[in-house]
């Protein structure tokens, strides 16, 4: 049965690509993107090239997203920049509480939620990020420490918001260690249970949920065809067109 949801991938540049990158891989990007119907895509250059980004993509078919954002609209927050810079800086989306802040940013559960909720009162699509430890796994608490997680989240969600939720299972990133597709389904499937069981019959179906934690165009078709994976978010197989492309046109079925 055809999915209701439109696939959607996101590029996570993380803290990569100069300038010179960001203007030419863009430019071919927002190219490709114009061809491709079934899908939709975004991109998340390092936060001070953003700029560059919107001014080198030659449509918005290519969305932009940020890495993060700050859950304050202004004030005394050295470092930060808010819902109302990205969006001057052309984005749509804003990546939040992914592992590597989690770990290494403070970003709490509580601050995840802080951070959707700004997302959402400032027209953000907030790309929000959950996924266990490999000694979570070992210990058997994948949904315990998912479930918690993922109810950060959704206490700053209504019905009718428009959130999109990224499975990234921490030892898979970066590691070229991909969840295999029945462990993604599982937990994808658990999520989407938990949208139900907490927002609603309307929220549960329509929202999307990626994957994300070494996705590559070997295994993305594979992982596409599960019943609740509905795209990617990308690390390592973003930062050139051609491990990207491949990966965008298996999620839109090409
Ligand atoms: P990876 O990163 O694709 O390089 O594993 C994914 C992510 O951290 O979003």
């Amino acid at each position: 049965m055809a999915k209701q949801r439109r696939p959607f991938v996101c590029g996570n540049w993380k803290l990569n690509h100069l300038r010179e990158d960001t203007e030419q891989l863009t430019t071919a990007l927002a190219a490709h993107v114009s061809n491709l119907t079934h899908v939709d895509v975004a991109i998340a250059p390092v936060a001070t090239h953003l700029w560059i980004a919107q001014q080198a993509r030659t449509n918005s078919a290519l969305k932009l997203a940020a890495q993060n954002v700050s859950e304050f609209d202004s004030g005394a927050h050295t470092g930060e920049f808010s819902i109302a810079h990205i969006r001057e800086m052309g984005c749509d989306f804003a990546i939040v509480g992914h592992s590597e802040r989690r770990a290494h940013d403070a970003d709490t559960n509580e601050r995840v939620g802080a951070k959707v909720t700004a997302c959402l009162k400032g027209g953000i699509t907030p790309i929000a990020c959950v996924g266990e430890t490999l000694s979570d796994r070992e210990s058997r608490k994948t949904f315990d420490v998912v479930g918690a997680q993922l109810r950060a989240i959704l206490r700053a969600c209504m019905p009718n918001s428009d959130v999109v939720i990224a499975y990234e299972p921490v030892w898979a990133i970066g590691t070229g260690k991909v969840a295999t597709p029945d462990q993604a389904q599982e937990v994808h499937a658990y999520i989407r249970k938990l949208m139900r069981e907490l927002i609603g019959t309307d929220f549960s179906p329509r929202t999307r949920i990626l994957y994300g934690g070494s996705v590559k165009a070997t295994n993305a078709a594979e992982l596409m065809q599960q019943s609740d994976i509905d795209g990617f978010l990308v690390g390592g197989a973003s930062l050139k067109i051609d491990d990207f492309l491949p990966i965008m046109q298996a999620a839109g079925g090409i």
